[in-house]
């Protein structure tokens, strides 16, 4: 039985958000994602790198190429982000998903509460056919996070994504939209 308190949360555009709370988000959270992230440039942690970022996002979301998300907790603003990224359509109909959660956080359902509603954006809203994950091994709260959404295993990519300076291999999970709608007909 878990006694942790259920935070709610939200999620919507990233580029709805501040530039100046997108960048204290990160500062915030510089040595914590470090080990589980690409290695990103000194500017990436200031001003002028953040508005990149945004108005990046933005453009993506734009050309339906990405949906990024901030995640919003009640009394705390901005925690997190998810995305939706490298969305390939004709007879693939699929994307890439990630996430990141302020580490003050974890372990509170944050993550797993802010993945089912991106999951079921991109379902719904941008009407793919299937999403998937790339998580490292050791990255258990990860792996945890897709397995509570319903992700399954389906194989493992040696030299996947270079993370933290180093190619890194990794499970792949993904879900079809008919896995997720048997899934929620079946929570009522
Ligand atoms: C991965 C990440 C998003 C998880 O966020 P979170 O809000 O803590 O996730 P949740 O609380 O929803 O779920 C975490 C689960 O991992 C479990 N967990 C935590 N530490 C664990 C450990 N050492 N071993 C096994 N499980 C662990 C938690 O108990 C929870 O599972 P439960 O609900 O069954 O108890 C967060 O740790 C993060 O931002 N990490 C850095 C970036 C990253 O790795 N992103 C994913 C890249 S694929």
């Amino acid at each position: 039985m878990s006694t942790r308190t259920p935070v709610d949360v939200a999620i919507k555009p990233w580029s709805d958000f501040e530039v100046a709370e997108q960048l204290a988000f990160f500062q915030r959270n510089r040595e914590a994602f470090a080990p589980w992230e690409p290695t990103r440039p000194p500017e990436f942690f200031e001003l002028r790198g953040q508005r990149l970022v945004n108005d990046y996002a933005r453009a993506e979301w734009e050309a339906g190429r990405s949906h990024s998300f901030g995640i919003s907790a009640r009394g705390r603003g901005l925690v997190g982000r998810t995305s939706i990224s490298n969305v390939v359509r004709s007879a693939f109909q699929s994307a890439h998903l990630g996430y990141l959660v302020e580490a003050a956080l974890w372990g509170q359902g944050v993550a797993t509460n802010a993945v089912q509603l991106t999951v079921r954006e991109a379902f719904t809203t941008f009407g793919l056919h299937r999403i998937e994950a790339a998580i490292m091994p050791r990255n258990v709260r990860s792996i945890r996070v897709a397995e509570k959404c319903g992700l399954v295993q389906i194989g493992m990519s040696p030299q996947h994504l270079r993370i933290n300076g180093r190619w890194e291999d990794h499970i792949l999970y993904a879900i079809t939209v008919d896995e997720w709608s048997a899934r929620q007909a079946s929570a009522g």
